[in-house]
């Protein structure tokens, strides 16, 4: 009854491929150096408790009641569990976490499918890492009703260290290939801005980009809109319809090109297509915002060889593939171009690719 177990679940950065997921398109994301700690174990009764940042709350061990808040991420995966005929024992359950909620690190998912793993083993029912994606998706787009793809889930489950990860969402399961990523040895780092801006993709304009995603698909009579052929986008009339599926179209070809260049280490090449995704994002997706514009900017301007918004948008983080030596001068330049317009400090670090979810000894 006493045995304690702990798993590692980490937050992700995606390097390209964004709003890709959800229309059958690809990505390529890395897990990063900063995560959530599940440690748990069974519990007399039919109540799950939780500990997480100095709070604490009880739920029905099989989801059944409906929650809302953070807890709603963890008692959503109980419910997830049982639609799936597996019944979640009552645990005691403490999260410990470093991802910032709602900087599009996918702190969400970390949490979801750290549960995930969590009760499935104390349940006894082996679960694949697909599996345990499928029930942090399950758990958030049902019993949360964030209305997200699978990209962030995927990325937190299968991540490799110094690897990224080609994720094609074409088919129900998703195809993951992991690419070595070598930018350490060829002098570079990945820095993530973290412009501390949010987001809430429960209720926010995500849900309206992925409603326009469907309904251009839709109009082309297309199941998927990443299937979507340069001679339909120019069929398109309505210009918001068009406005959102070019860049779902080049964004697919951009990730095929920057996974190429990841492969051949040609770094000025990646560093191109990540720039170029943000414009894309910015001008025809507009789901960047005015401080990740600006770190994009400042990125480049202190010689990043490429940056881009990364994940959902509307807030959150940024990307740069730049000289290790160039991150402090980003970091000091960023802060006094926040500060000037009154907004909050931003946070930058930098991170290798690290491993997806594990169990800690
Ligand atoms: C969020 C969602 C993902 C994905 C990204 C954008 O992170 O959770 O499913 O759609 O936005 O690529």
């Amino acid at each position: 009854m006493n045995e304690i177990r702990k798993w590692l679940v980490p937050a992700r950065v995606n390097l390209i491929g964004d709003h890709t997921d959800y229309s059958g398109g690809l990505a390529m994301p890395i897990a990063i150096n900063k995560g959530i700690t599940v440690k748990a174990r069974l519990r007399e009764g039919e109540r799950t408790h939780v500990w997480s940042m100095g709070q604490t709350a009880d739920f029905d061990r099989l989801g059944r009641e409906h929650v809302t808040g953070w807890l709603a991420y963890v008692a959503g995966v109980a419910w997830a569990l049982n639609e799936r005929g597996i019944q979640a024992p009552a645990l005691d359950i403490v999260i410990e976490s470093d991802i910032p909620v709602g900087a599009g690190l996918s702190s969400s998912a970390a949490l979801t499918c750290g549960i995930a793993l969590a009760m499935t083993s104390f349940a006894g029912y082996p679960a694949t890492p697909t599996e345990i994606a499928l029930l942090g998706a399950k758990a958030e787009n049902d019993y949360v009703g964030a209305p997200t793809g699978l990209l962030d889930q995927f990325s937190v489950c299968f991540a490799q260290a110094d690897h990224a990860l080609l994720l094609d969402f074409s088919q129900p399961e998703p195809q993951v290939t992991p690419v070595e990523a070598k930018w350490a040895e060829a002098g570079l780092t990945l820095a993530v801005i973290d412009t501390a801006s949010r987001h809430n993709h429960a209720t926010g304009g995500y849900g309206t980009r992925r409603q326009e995603v469907e309904s251009a698909a839709a109009s082309l009579g297309l199941e998927q809109l990443s299937s979507v052929g340069l001679d339909q986008i120019v069929s398109l009339t309505d210009p918001v319809l068009k406005s959102r599926t070019q860049p779902v179209f080049t964004e697919n070809a951009r990730v095929r090109g920057a996974a190429k260049a990841l492969r051949d280490q040609r770094w000025d090449l990646f560093g191109t297509m990540l720039t170029a995704s943000h414009n894309s994002l910015c001008e025809d997706f507009q789901v960047s915002c005015p401080e990740l514009d600006l770190a994009v900017e400042s990125a480049l301007a202190r010689g990043a060889l490429g940056a881009r918004m990364t994940g959902g948008g509307f807030g959150g983080c940024a990307i740069a593939l730049i000289e290790p030596e160039r991150v402090d001068e980003l970091r000091s330049m960023l802060e006094a171009l926040f500060d000037a317009r009154d907004w909050p400090k931003p946070n930058v670090f930098v991170t290798p690719p690290t491993n997806g979810a594990h169990q800690l000894p």
